[in-house]
């Protein structure tokens, strides 16, 4: 009684006092805890950045080695894990094997689930209870790589590929997916690096779609690799991490540049969207769209010039001179251009929202661990409805039904 829907999809309600990344949607400004993503994504490194994200400052040199070593060594799955993944269909979509995964691993570690103890298990200033928490997240960011590439492998009916030793994070995650059994193998550093960029500016991005569902989960107080699948799968759709597959999807239908026009014009009717513009907060072009942009030319140094480039750059200039988007404020966000990068490297189309995931797992983790620890302990998560069903009426027996 006295509710009223005030806010159909979330547009004006802040649920969550946080330190972790701040947006100014109307200047186009994107900083990890105060540091402005531009220069992150010029000098630090997706693993360095994720250490900042998740616990406030930059790592010491000392801190980073513990930090890398840990992630690195947790990369590592269980052998009954292989199975579970060989059960999944030939063609499975690498997004519902992930998110399977992720919940699959909660299952290996009981430790992280405080309802079997029945207590809260994450406190703030009690070292063994914090002990816990940095070794799921250890676990999570480690094997985010393992799960993806399992997902990917597991599809062409190859084996399995232990994370190896003596590479960064996102070298490991290469050889991991593409390993064909040479010695020392050494990825490309152009393309290791391109990655590595792309992990770092899609580590976290505040409360979009998937991490509010991570905190609405956490919220029960479930264990952290619960949470994390059900941040996986809001993250799968097309509004939201399924955009970078959209846009290339988008680009093939169009095809050569010429047909940009009669496309912009359906966009304008209504009948298709723009995949790859618009954001909910950026009212201006979203900065890490620019870090992507810069970032596809190094890599097309190295794989050549993606065919489908042409056409993207007509329809991201028709776009942005055209009325109908000025109007909207309707600018690439950092899946326009993403999608290529990928394609020019190799990987398949429906891969792409993994290559999403794996990154933001960081984030997820980041606002699990601020919301755990919060002053106050955790609430849980339980909005409100404004009821418009039918009043109260009584049953009516199957045969006296009209
Ligand atoms: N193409 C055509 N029209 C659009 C688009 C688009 N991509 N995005 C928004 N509009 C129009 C929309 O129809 C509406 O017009 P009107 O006021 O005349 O009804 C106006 O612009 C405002 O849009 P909205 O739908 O109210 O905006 P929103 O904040 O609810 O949605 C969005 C944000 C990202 C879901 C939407 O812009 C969209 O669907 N974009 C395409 C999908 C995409 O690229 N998603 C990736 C987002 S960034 C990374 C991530 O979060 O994963």
């Amino acid at each position: 009684k006295g509710l009223r829907v005030q806010d159909k999809g979330f547009l004006n309600t802040a649920v969550i006092h946080s330190t972790i990344t701040y947006i100014d949607g109307e200047a186009g400004v994107l900083r990890y805890r105060g540091y402005p993503i531009e220069q992150l994504a010029e000098r630090s490194n997706h693993l360095e950045t994720a250490y900042l994200l998740i616990y406030g400052s930059l790592p010491t040199k000392d801190q980073s080695k513990y930090w890398e070593t840990e992630i690195l060594r947790h990369g590592t799955m269980h052998a009954d894990s292989e199975e579970f993944f060989r059960s999944f269909r030939y063609d499975a979509h690498p997004m519902s094997m992930l998110t399977s995964g992720f919940s699959m691993l909660g299952s290996f570690y009981p430790e992280a689930n405080p309802s079997l103890k029945g207590q809260r298990l994450y406190t703030d200033g009690d070292a063994a209870s914090l002990a816990t928490m940095d070794r799921q997240i250890y676990r999570l960011i480690g094997k985010a790589t393992t799960l993806a590439a399992m997902a990917y492998r597991v599809r062409q009916g190859r084996d399995f590929v232990t994370p190896p030793t003596g590479l960064s994070y996102t070298g490991s995650f290469l050889y991991q997916m593409d390993h064909l059994g040479e010695e020392n193998y050494v990825p490309n550093p152009i393309l290791e690096k391109a990655l590595d960029v792309l992990f770092l500016i899609h580590a976290d991005h505040e409360l979009n779609a998937s991490c509010t569902t991570v905190l609405q989960t956490g919220s029960s107080l479930v264990d952290p690799y619960s949470a994390i699948a059900a941040g996986c799968a809001s993250l799968y759709g097309p509004l939201h991490g399924g955009a970078n597959e959209a846009v290339i999807r988008m680009l093939i239908s169009i095809g050569k540049p010429e047909n940009v026009p009669s496309f912009i014009e359906a966009v304008k009717r209504r009948e298709k969207t723009l995949s790859g513009f618009g954001h909910r907060v950026y009212k201006t072009s979203d900065p890490r769209s620019f870090i992507v942009r810069k970032t596809a030319d190094e890599v097309f140094k190295v794989t050549g010039k993606d065919e489908l480039l042409e056409t993207a750059m007509a329809l991201h200039d028709a776009a942005m001179k055209d009325e109908y988007f000025i109007k909207r404020k309707l600018a690439p966000n950092v899946d326009f251009w993403s999608g290529l990068i990928y394609r020019a490297m190799g990987f398949p189309l429906d891969f792409f929202p993994v290559l999403f995931v794996v990154p933001r797992v960081v984030g997820w983790l980041a606002h699990w661990r601020q919301m755990m620890l919060q002053e106050g302990g955790v609430k849980i998560w339980r909005p409100r409805q404004v009821y418009v069903g039918a009043g109260k009426r009584d049953y009516v027996p199957a045969d006296e039904r009209t």
